[in-house]
């Protein structure tokens, strides 16, 4: 029985932890929380951060792991890097994992490698913000180097808006660090990869759709790719040479790029499966690859089987709800019902507040569908969406005078 060590044990690793016991696999989990959703899935539990490489290194030497794996999350994988390094394990190694996980070095290696990607500065701290101020192009996007789910993301249209959208942003960077890049106008999609002894394999091409400006959080998901032949082979040729620049030389990746009229450039990528049920769902509901078992048996040394089986069309869709407070949900089970939905969840709770969309933990929910093709899927998702009632009442607290 081969043993799997899983970073994280929230809601966001259950996949990953059940499909491992699903598979037979002899699962530790370590996760900094004792009392994580994911912790009674796992055989063996370690209380440490994945945030912390060295106490995730210790763990993983007391449970002598065949492979370290974490779903979808960025900054663990520094900690996945560091824990295969030092026990010898399948991974990416830790200049990797930094690159994949930091937007200014990943930014900086892709450019170097002549990767076609936005032109960018970097400020590292207020001082350097005040120093490069006068080279940015509008409009641009800003961004803290490590962060993820659209958190501290904004367009700055013009000079006017830099001081304010860098105290938006910055707040959010862990490190203090920005990146401001040109502004990528275009479709938006993201490339799901696996890499293997015998190359980059493209499992599938996501077509995005965002809030839009000024935060551009990610509303839905949808495979196949629409965009053509031509532009889809475009899309391969950069996503390769990106998975390739990062030194990606084993396991899942997910390669995020906007087709712009000089063609596609990278937006970012991580070495790790695509979050938001774009790998764990769609990409089975959409190929029958099932990614999350070819990253567990990549991560042990295998080489997991990734040709696809079928061609359907899947897709996500996000709840776009008015602001206030959550007072109910109804016709949840009608929309189940309907042909070709595959799952409705809602991740809020009644009572809890609803803000404003600025980044991917404000969403409400989500709808899942499979037809045979990708605008199908969606239209099955978005007449599920139609048909659930969801009653938001105003926030009486925002309304009190003061
Ligand atoms: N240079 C850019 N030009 C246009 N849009 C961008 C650019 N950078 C980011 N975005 C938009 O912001 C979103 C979030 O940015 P991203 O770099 O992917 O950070 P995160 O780690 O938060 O996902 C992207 O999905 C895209 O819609
Ligand atoms: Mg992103």
């Amino acid at each position: 029985m081969k043993k799997i060590m899983v970073l994280g044990a929230s809601i966001l690793q259950v996949p990953m932890l059940q499909k491992a016991k699903d598979l037979g696999f002899y699962v530790g989990v370590a996760d900094f929380n004792p009392k994580a959703i994911g912790i009674p899935i796992a055989d063996e539990f370690y209380e440490a951060s994945t945030f912390d490489p060295p106490a995730i290194v210790e763990a993983a030497k007391q449970f002598r792991p065949d492979g370290v794996v974490t779903l979808a999350t960025d900054i663990p994988m520094r900690s996945v890097a560091a824990a295969c390094e030092a026990l010898g394990l399948p991974g990416i190694s830790p200049k990797t994992a930094l690159l994949a996980t930091d937007k200014a070095e990943m930014i900086r290696a892709l450019t170097d490698a002549n990767v076609p990607c936005p032109k960018y500065v970097v400020a590292n701290d207020r001082d350097e913000f005040e120093r490069v101020k006068g080279s940015v192009a509008y409009p641009a996007i800003m961004k803290p180097t490590d962060q993820s789910g659209s958190r501290g993301v904004v367009l700055v249209r013009s000079l006017e808006e830099l001081d304010a959208s860098y105290d938006y942003s910055q707040t959010e960077s862990r490190g203090g660090a920005v990146v401001i890049e040109e502004f990528m106008e275009g479709p938006e999609t993201s490339v799901e990869v696996m890499v293997l002894d015998d190359g980059v394999h493209i499992l599938a091409i996501t077509d995005k759709l965002t809030t839009g400006a000024p935060h551009f959080v990610e509303m839905g998901h949808s495979q196949p790719c629409r965009l053509g032949d031509a532009t889809c082979a475009a899309i391969r040729d950069v996503a390769t040479r990106a998975v390739q620049a990062l030194g990606i030389k084993r396991g899942p990746a997910h390669v995020e790029i906007i087709v712009t009229a000089e063609g596609p450039k990278i937006v970012e990528l991580g070495a790790r499966m695509g979050g938001d049920c774009i790998t764990t769902h769609l990409v089975p509901l959409s190929t029958g690859i099932d990614m999350t078992e070819a990253t567990l048996r990549v991560a042990c040394g295998e080489e997991p089987d990734v040709a696809p089986k079928f061609q359907k069309g899947a897709a996500i869709r996000y709840f776009d709800v008015p602001v206030g407070v959550l007072d109910s949900i109804s016709g949840v089970d009608e929309a189940r019902a309907i042909p070709g939905v595959r799952q409705i969840s809602i991740v809020k709770e009644i009572g809890e507040r609803i803000g404003e969309i600025c980044g991917s933990g404000d969403r409400l929910g989500f709808v899942i569908a499979q037809a045979k093709t990708a605008d199908e899927a969606i239209s099955i998702c978005e007449k599920a969406i139609a048909a659930i009632k969801v009653v938001v009442r105003p926030d009486k607290t925002e309304e009190r005078p003061k």
